[in-house]
């Protein structure tokens, strides 16, 4: 399993002790794609990146982290195929999962502790799409992804 992780300015420590714990943890593989520095960096930059390395499928899942965790999903979900999930508790994490197949995660710096970002993180790799009845609610997604490349 791979996991590509993108972060502004505001997330790089963050962004490092999430990498170790899923390294530590999982045993999986990390790839970096957001900022290691402090100067000023636009979240749309590892947003879309860690976005692009999904649908492509140079890695399995994404994980983006800023301030808020909101800007950097807002360009990760302008990417066709991304459904990225804005968390700030485990539950959701679990269920955006099992019934809308997301297949990246964001979080805020400056929202989550990061032991609650490591329970949100489990949550989120834990979950099972459920497929069934939640499949045509996802083939409704990529219909509007689909309209809109026709506009
Ligand atoms: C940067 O100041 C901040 O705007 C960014 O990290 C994020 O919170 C945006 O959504």
């Amino acid at each position: 399993m791979k996991i590509g992780i993108g972060n502004d300015h505001v997330a790089v420590e963050y962004k490092k002790q999430i990498s170790e714990y899923i390294k530590e943890k999982y045993g999986y593989e990390v790839i970096n794609y957001g900022t290691d520095s402090t100067e000023r960096f636009n979240y749309p930059v590892a947003g879309e990146a860690v976005a692009n390395a999904v649908v492509s499928g140079e890695v399995d899942k994404g994980i983006v982290i800023c301030g808020t965790g909101v800007g950097i999903s807002l360009a990760a979900n302008k990417v066709n195929g991304i459904r990225c999930v804005t968390c700030s508790e485990p539950y959701s994490a679990l269920l955006s999962r099992q019934h809308n197949n997301t297949n990246m995660l964001a979080f805020g710096a400056r929202v989550v502790g990061i032991e609650l970002a490591k329970m949100i993180v489990d949550a989120w790799l834990s979950g099972e799409y459920e497929g069934g009845r939640h499949q045509v609610r996802i083939d409704m997604l990529k219909d509007i992804e689909e309209r809109q490349k026709n506009r």
